[in-house]
């Protein structure tokens, strides 16, 4: 990587200039949509609209948080530069249906995860900046942290410079929703993705997922209560989970039990090995290659929101014994 991987930059290394006279538009009031519209708005960037599908589900919201709200076409035609914060499956089909036919010639198109411009189911005209401004972490969690004075940290790249100052756009509106109060790194769309996609699914999703329904299954074979056996391989996850955030694997391994740290030494080798590894090259070829893309692509065109798959979940033993629990420890199902 370049220098810059080692060297953070921070909000007063940053013009933020770029961004505050900047007619932005953002498409999509989800988790990230909605947190950086009040983070860039709180950071005087005066000219946002909220870009959303007729039928939006989010139109009150937007509203109410005191934004103006328009049509797709109608933010392609206004917008300087558009922030594409809705679904990226969606992309392809938002991006030729709705912004292409209508945009602003020059309009910088700025995204927070690379998916659909390194798989290229985007593909921007030559007049246009193409910047990823990827603040790491869930939408919600980037106006938590704004209003804490902080941010989650950013990673920019630019895919397309037409009018040479993409950088300072990317890194300009990273600051503006707070990355820069706890540092922005360079990164690539490849890297951004790749990385992305491979964490989310062996791992933070796919992995802790597979791990928590096969080990309760496995308790309760033994013999264990159903409810013992989902505190133990589930609702513990989080303890841990924050534990690793707050103080890496090394600290959360001095914060336990020496009992639990022992026994989890004597199976990390046994877990970690070659079956996981083949799980994981498989993983990484489908990622590196366009193969999970273009698969998940076709089947949301295909009008697939994987409801099958909800239900089946929702009827899990795991998922009750969870709901009823708690019911009781919160006192209403979260
Ligand atoms: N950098 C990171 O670490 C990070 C982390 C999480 C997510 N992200 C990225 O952030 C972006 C948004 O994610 P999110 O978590 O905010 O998603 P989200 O909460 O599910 O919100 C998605 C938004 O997309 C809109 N949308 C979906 N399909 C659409 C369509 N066909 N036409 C128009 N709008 C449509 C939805 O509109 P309605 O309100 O009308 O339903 C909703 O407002 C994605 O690119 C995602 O990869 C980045």
């Amino acid at each position: 990587m370049t220098d810059e991987m080692d060297e953070p930059l921070y909000t007063r290394d940053i013009d933020l200039a770029p961004i505050r006279s900047c007619r932005l538009a953002i498409v999509g009031y989800g988790n990230h949509g909605r947190s950086h519209a009040l983070c860039l708005r709180d950071s005087g960037v005066a000219h946002i609209r909220i870009a959303l599908r007729e039928t939006s589900p989010s139109r009150i919201k937007a509203e109410a948080d005191g934004f103006e709200v328009v049509s797709l076409p109608e933010a392609a035609a206004w917008a300087d530069a558009i922030s594409l914060l809705a679904a990226d499956e969606a992309h392809r089909l938002i991006w030729e249906e709705a912004i292409l036919p209508h945009r602003k010639p020059g309009q910088a198109l700025i995204v927070c995860h690379g998916f659909s411009i390194h798989y290229d189911l985007i593909r921007p005209p030559a007049d246009a900046d193409v910047i990823l401004a990827a603040a790491k972490g869930p939408g919600g969690a980037v106006r938590e942290e704004f209003e804490k004075g902080r941010g989650l940290i950013g990673f920019w790249a630019v895919h397309q410079d037409a009018s040479g100052q993409a950088r300072e756009l990317a890194l300009a509106y990273l600051a503006a929703i707070g990355s820069g109060e706890v540092g922005i790194f360079p990164t690539s769309f490849r890297e951004e993705t790749v990385s992305d996609l491979f964490g989310e699914q062996v791992v933070l999703v796919g992995g802790m997922v597979a791990l928590a329904k096969a080990s309760f299954e496995r308790l309760v074979a033994a013999g264990v209560s159903e409810r013992m056996a989902y505190i133990d391989c589930v609702h513990e996850i989080k303890y841990l989970a924050d534990l690793i955030q707050a103080r890496g694997i090394a600290g959360m391994y001095e914060a336990i039990s020496d009992t639990a740290e022992f026994g989890a030494r004597q199976i990390e080798d046994k877990i970690a090995g070659p079956e996981l590894k083949r799980v994981f090259d498989e993983a990484m070829a489908d990622i590196e290659s366009d193969r999970f893309a273009r698969k998940w692509v076709e089947t949301y065109e295909a009008g697939d929101a994987m409801v099958a798959d909800r239900a089946a979940d929702r009827a899990l033993r795991i998922e009750t014994v969870g709901a009823e629990l708690r019911d009781r420890i919160y006192g209403a199902t979260k």
